[in-house]
């Protein structure tokens, strides 16, 4: 079934499957050796996205921020601590794969200076000035040949609104919107409530639902668009 499915879908690698580049989890961004800036993101919808791919038969590389979960069956996975490890590690296998699914939770900004010591309380208030962290699906869209590019957005607000916007601005093929201000929905919970928006104005609504499932429901309908030509 596999590998009827990779003929079916387009492009494939030495091994029949199509090559999966996932990445998961939040990014830790240090103030000093043991405090740092972060988000509640578990790494479930990114690695319930991971073993489904694998067991569709796909080859499947898992970039994760730390999260305490097992990595699937049949899935290399890389383990990155800031958002500037993510992108060092995701660079080079964008390059590899057919398709990205940039599901990672990525603190958007890193505080300006990591103190090599544990700092000390001195005084009632502290600032800390933060730089911008590079935006690494913006960056590995730039740079596609074939590649298909599904991005996140998590949202408390104008869900579909904010994750259109986001789908152009960072040059997606498609974007999973989740609402992140329902209870028991969305970050670091079991289930998901999703709505799957592509470039060319598919919106696709499902669930609420187990990630597992809201996983497998996002592979079914993006499968087809593997190893299209770039949009752009
Ligand atoms: O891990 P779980 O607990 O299962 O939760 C899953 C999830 C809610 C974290 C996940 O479903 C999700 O929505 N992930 C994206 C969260 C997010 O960072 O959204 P965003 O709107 O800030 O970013 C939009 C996209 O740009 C995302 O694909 C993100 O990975 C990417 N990004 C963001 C910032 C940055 N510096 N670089 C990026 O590549």
């Amino acid at each position: 079934m596999a590998s009827a499915f990779a003929v079916r879908s387009g492009r494939k690698s030495a091994s029949g499957g199509i090559r999966c580049l996932v990445t998961a989890g939040p990014t830790r961004e240090y103030l000093d050796p043991v405090r740092f800036l972060s988000n509640a993101s578990s790494g479930k919808m990114g690695f319930a996205l991971a073993e489904k791919a694998a067991i569709l038969g796909w080859e499947v590389e898992l970039v994760s921020g730390p999260v305490s979960l097992r990595p699937p069956r049949n899935v290399r996975i890389h383990r990155v601590v800031s958002a500037v490890e993510m992108l060092a590690a995701v660079e080079p296998l964008f390059r590899w794969c057919d398709i990205l699914f940039m599901v990672a939770a990525v603190a958007d900004y890193r505080p300006a200076e990591c103190a090599s010591e544990k700092m000390k309380k001195s005084k009632d208030r502290l600032s800390v000035k933060m730089v911008r962290n590079p935006d690494i699906l913006k960056h590995l869209a730039a740079l596609r040949t074939h590649q298909t590019v599904v991005g996140f957005a998590a949202e408390s607000q104008h869900l579909e609104d904010y994750a259109a916007e986001k789908l152009v601005r960072k040059g997606m093929d498609w974007i999973v919107a989740n609402d992140i201000s329902r209870p028991g929905l969305g970050m670091e919970v079991d289930d998901n409530e999703i709505v799957l928006m592509s470039s060319s104005g598919v919106r696709m609504p499902f669930g609420p639902a187990p990630k597992e499932e809201v996983a497998a429901f996002i592979l079914e309908q993006v499968r087809g668009a593997v190893g299209r030509p770039a949009r752009k």
